[in-house]
C-alpha cells in the first residue's frame, strides 16, 4: 500500500517534471521556424529584391526587353505591359516563381531561353521595382521552390 502511494507520488513527480521540461524546450522549438521565416519571405511586400538588382535588371531590361515592352513598361504593339494595374491584375495572387520562370523560359520572346537564372531574378526584381514593391536588403533569388512561397500581391 505505501509502495503503490510511493510510487504513484514519484509517477505524478516525473510527470511533471517531463511536462516543465517539454515546456522548457518549446521557445526554443519555436524559435526555429521563426527564424526561417525571417529569411524566406512570403509576400513581394516584404522587400524580396535589393535596390542593387533592380539596377542591374534595369540595364538588362533596356538592353533585351524594352524594344517590345517599352521603355516605361507600358508595353508595346504586341507585347504587354510589364508594371500598371492589368499587369498586377493578371498576377495577383500568383507565386512569384510563375512570373520568373515566364521570364526565364520564355523571354525575350524573340530568344528565348537565353538568359541565365540570375540575369531572370534581376529582370524580376527590376520588374517589382518598377510596380512600386518595396526593396529589402538582400537580392531575389533564382531558386524556384524559394521563389514559389512568395505571392505576388497588391497592397491592400
Ligand atoms: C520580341 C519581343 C519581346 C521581347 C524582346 C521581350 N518580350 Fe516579354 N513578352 C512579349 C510578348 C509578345 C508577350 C505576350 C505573349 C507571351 O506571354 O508570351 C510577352 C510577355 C511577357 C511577360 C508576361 C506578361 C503578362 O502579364 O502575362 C513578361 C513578364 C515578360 N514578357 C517579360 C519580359 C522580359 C523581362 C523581357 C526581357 C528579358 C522580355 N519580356 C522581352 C514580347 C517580348
Amino acid at each position: 500500500m505505501s509502495f503503490r502511494i510511493t510510487s504513484g507520488i514519484l509517477l505524478a513527480a516525473w510527470a511533471i517534471a517531463s511536462v516543465s521540461a517539454t515546456g522548457a524546450q518549446e521557445p526554443q522549438a519555436a524559435a526555429a521556424p521563426a527564424a526561417s521565416t525571417a529569411v524566406a519571405p512570403t509576400s513581394v511586400l516584404q522587400g524580396v529584391y535589393s535596390t542593387e538588382q533592380a539596377k542591374r535588371g534595369e540595364a538588362l531590361y533596356a538592353d533585351t526587353c524594352a524594344s517590345c515592352h517599352g521603355d516605361r513598361l507600358a508595353g508595346g504593339e504586341m507585347a504587354p505591359p510589364l508594371s500598371g494595374p492589368d499587369f498586377l491584375a493578371n498576377w495577383d495572387q500568383q507565386p512569384l516563381s510563375d512570373l520568373y520562370v515566364r521570364v526565364h523560359e520564355d523571354m525575350p520572346q524573340d530568344n528565348a531561353g537565353t538568359l541565365t537564372p540570375a540575369q531572370a531574378a534581376d529582370a524580376v526584381a527590376f520588374v517589382l521595382s518598377a510596380n512600386q514593391f518595396p526593396a529589402g536588403t538582400a537580392d531575389l533569388v533564382s531558386d524556384k521552390d524559394v521563389l514559389q512561397a512568395i505571392k505576388i500581391e497588391t497592397p491592400k
